[in-house]
């Protein structure tokens, strides 16, 4: 097994049904934050990591976000000459930059499905993930992915993002419990996915980026239905924490949750305040 994380699976198979009726015709990964749909924020992210191989794991319906990720030809030619091409460089500059990819999840059977989905594309590497509705922002710094290649250098084990959310908010989140063994850095004890406030064991949620070692696939494939009869990667995670074997890291930077309508206007004011858009 490799030591170098080059790829990044991109899980986008779900409905979005908290942000009905946009969702409804329009994948939630492609709604613009200002300018620029989420995915593209996701798959910089990843690109300013290094990481140069993209695997969308999509369901029916969302082409969408292949098709972002695909020359426009007949576009192109009608903004040739006009200064609108800068708008497509960032994009153009990924589609060359990366090696993007697709698979499909045949049914929407939970995350940990959607991930072990990616196995064909991944092969024996540790790998990362990215839920593209947690936009991830760190200004003047790295990314948090690049944040979490680097910390993998030293640990060559799972690695989670977590961030302290307040109590009450914990049953929206998968949930660990573990042992502070330099700053912000946690052996993971436990995990519990989406607990009732009164039973957390801390406030410490994971967020949308994973760093995972591929034996993950088999511990995928052994873990039945959990919570909301989905396959949950919470519960196959448990098992490499069982073995001492991820870690949880309270990334530095800003969060949004993209996939709830407070977070991503949230989000957009950051973004239309913060970050430059050429005109
Ligand atoms: P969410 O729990 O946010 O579900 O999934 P969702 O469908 O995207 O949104 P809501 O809750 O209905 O509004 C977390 C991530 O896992 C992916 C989703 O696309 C999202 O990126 N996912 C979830 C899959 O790819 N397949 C699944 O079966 C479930």
């Amino acid at each position: 097994m490799t030591d170098t994380v080059r790829c990044c699976v991109f899980p986008v198979a779900g409905l979005g049904t908290r942000f009905l009726p946009a969702t409804k015709a329009v994948p939630k990964e492609m709604l613009p934050v200002v300018d620029k749909p989420l995915i593209q924020y996701g798959v910089e992210e990843a690109a300013a990591a290094g990481l140069t191989q993209i695997c969308f794991v999509n369901g029916r319906h969302k082409q969408a976000i292949e098709n972002h990720f695909d020359r426009n030809v007949e576009l192109e030619q009608q903004i040739a000459g006009s200064g609108k091409e800068l708008l497509l460089e960032g994009v153009n500059g990924l589609m060359e930059q990366c090696r993007i990819s697709s698979i499909r999840q045949l049914q929407a059977k939970g995350l940990g499905h959607a991930i072990g989905c990616a196995e064909p594309v991944v092969g024996n590497e540790p790998f990362a993930v990215i839920l593209p509705d947690d936009l991830c922002v760190n200004p003047g710094g790295d990314g948090v992915l690049a944040q979490m290649v680097e910390l993998y250098k030293r640990y060559q084990c799972s690695i989670v993002a977590i961030e302290e959310v307040p109590m009450d908010q914990v049953n929206k989140y998968g949930v660990i419990a573990g042992t502070e063994e330099a700053e912000g850095i946690y052996r993971i004890e436990a995990m519990v996915e989406k607990p009732p406030v009164d039973q957390a064991p801390s406030n410490l949620a994971i967020i949308g980026r994973y760093l995972l070692t591929p034996d993950i696939f088999e511990l995928i494939r052994q873990t039945p239905p959990g919570k909301g009869g989905e396959i949950q990667i919470t519960d196959a995670l448990m098992k490499q924490a069982e073995q001492g074997r991820v870690i949880g890291y309270k990334f530095k930077g800003l969060r949004f949750d993209c996939g709830s309508v407070p977070g991503y206007v949230k989000a957009t004011n950051y973004c239309f305040e913060n970050l430059s858009r050429p005109d």
